[in-house]
This record gives C-alpha cells, structure tokens and sequence, in this order.
C-alpha cells in the first residue's frame, strides 16, 4: 500500500490558535478521499499544507514522498504541476474563452506547440462533457455546471497525479451536485494505468458516500475517524452520528 500523501505530526498555529493539532494520517495512492468535517475544523489549512501554501508550524507533510519545505519557492511552483485543483467556484478567467483557460497551463508550463495546445484542450474539453458551442465563449456565457466542466477541463491540463477538490458541490442543486460528483468519479477512473489521487474537502455527506473510497473525518484540527467508506458509514463515534443527523 502506497501513499500520496502523508501527515506525520502536523500542528499548525496561528499565534496561539492551534488549528491542526498533531495531525497522523496517509492518503491511500489511486483512490478517492474525502475530508469531512464542520465548518471552521480546519479542512481547507490542510489543502494548503498540501499545496505548500501554509507550513507546518512542527511535524512534516509528505506529497508523493517529498518534502516541501526542503523546496525553494521555484521548485514548490513546478512542483505544484502534479496537482490539479478545482475551486468551489470555478476561478476561470472572465475574460479568456474557455478553450483559453483550458489551454493557459499548458501555454505557461509545457513546450507544447500551437496545434498540441488546442488538440488537447479540445480532448480535454470533450472529456469532461463540455458543449463543443460553449468551446469559444466566455465563462460568463455559460451555466454554472458547464462552468465547472471547464474549471475541471483546466485542472486536468497538466496530467496531474493528484487532484484537490475544495467543496466542489457547495451551493449547487441537487442534479449540477450529482453531475460533478460524477466528473469527479469519471476523471478518477479515466485513466486506468495511470493512476490519479483524488481529494475531496466537503461538507456533504451524501455526495461523500457516494463517491468516496476513503474518509477522513476532521475535528478540531484531529482525524477523528480515517476510514474506507464502509466503514465509516457504520461508524458510531458520537461527533459522526450528530454529523450525519445535522446533514440530512
Ligand atoms: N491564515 C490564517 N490566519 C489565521 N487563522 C487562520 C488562517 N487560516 C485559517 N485560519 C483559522 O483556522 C481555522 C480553520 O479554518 P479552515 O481550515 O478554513 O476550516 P474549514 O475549511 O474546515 O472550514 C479557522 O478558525 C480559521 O479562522
Ligand atoms: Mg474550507
């Protein structure tokens, strides 16, 4: 069993606010976990530590086995290029077309040509279900589900090994939610040999249920229960059961 990311110890503080307390986890390699848990339990300061954004204030954070404060600021950003991530919205620039957000990674990053640039953005585009009409217009020409489609298109420029989702599904309906729960689930498996990482940071249960391998449940900066779904699902820990009641 291999990890993509692990936390050893970390604590995290702001001034004398202990937001991560000790943190011990491992996020299994290939499989999709979900960090759950109450607004303000410090879910999105892990995402960050992931991202080298925050640094612990003691223990260690590992991602696909490095060490991040051992980086310098221009390794860190390159190093960012195995990850995608989706915002809760979708953060595409206003006033690029689509096709343009999709192809801007890749113009930043890659030596790709002209013609691979818009070969893949347009693979990538129909991958994720996106309207080949919406393909030239702007973000704000389109729905919000289709917004999202090319926030993921996007994210996926890069060939990430893990992709961070922070609260995908806040504020949609219920049918834009089962779609991106979808995506998420259809990305996850799009690639058979090679092989993705998916974290979800979210409120929702039932999306969680339904999509997750894993859960790791976070309590005052603490996993209170890191779990594969089923298990979790079972779970009688008390801060579980009000979680589960106070969501549905
Ligand atoms: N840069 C920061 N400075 C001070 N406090 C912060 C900072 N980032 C997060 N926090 C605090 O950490 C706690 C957890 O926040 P957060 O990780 O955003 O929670 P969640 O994503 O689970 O809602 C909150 O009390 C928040 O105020
Ligand atoms: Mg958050």
């Amino acid at each position: 069993m291999s990890y993509a990311i692990e936390f050893n110890h970390l604590t995290k503080r702001f001034g004398n606010h202990t937001v991560l307390d000790d943190l011990n986890f491992n996020i299994h390699e290939g499989k999709i976990t979900t960090i759950l848990g109450f607004s303000g339990a410090g879910k999105s300061t892990v995402l960050k530590h992931i991202l080298g954004i925050y640094h612990p204030t003691e223990g260690q954070v590992k991602v696909l086995g490095q060490d991040m404060e051992k980086m310098n600021e221009g390794q860190i950003r390159e190093f960012r290029t195995n990850f995608g991530m989706v915002f809760q919205y979708a953060a595409l620039f206003d006033s690029m077309t689509n096709f343009e957000n999709v192809a801007f990674p890749m113009k930043e990053f890659t030596n790709y040509t002209k013609e691979e640039i818009e070969e893949k953005a347009i693979g990538l585009m129909k991958q994720v279900g996106l309207d080949e009409f919406a393909f030239h217009k702007l973000p704000s020409e389109i729905s919000g589900g289709m917004r999202k489609r090319v926030g993921l298109a996007r994210a996926l420029a890069l060939q990430p090994k893990v992709m961070l989702y922070d609260e995908p599904t806040t504020g949609l309906d219920p049918i834009t939610t089962h779609m991106v729960d979808d995506l998420i689930t259809s990305t996850h498996n799009h690639n058979a040999h090679l092989p993705m990482t998916s974290v979800i940071i979210s409120h929702d249960i039932a999306a969680t249920l339904r999509i997750s391998d894993y859960v790791a449940f976070l309590e005052k900066g603490k996993t209170v229960v890191h779990a594969p779904v089923e298990e979790f699902r079972k779970s009688d820990h008390p801060v579980i059961k009000k979680f589960i009641e106070l969501s549905t």
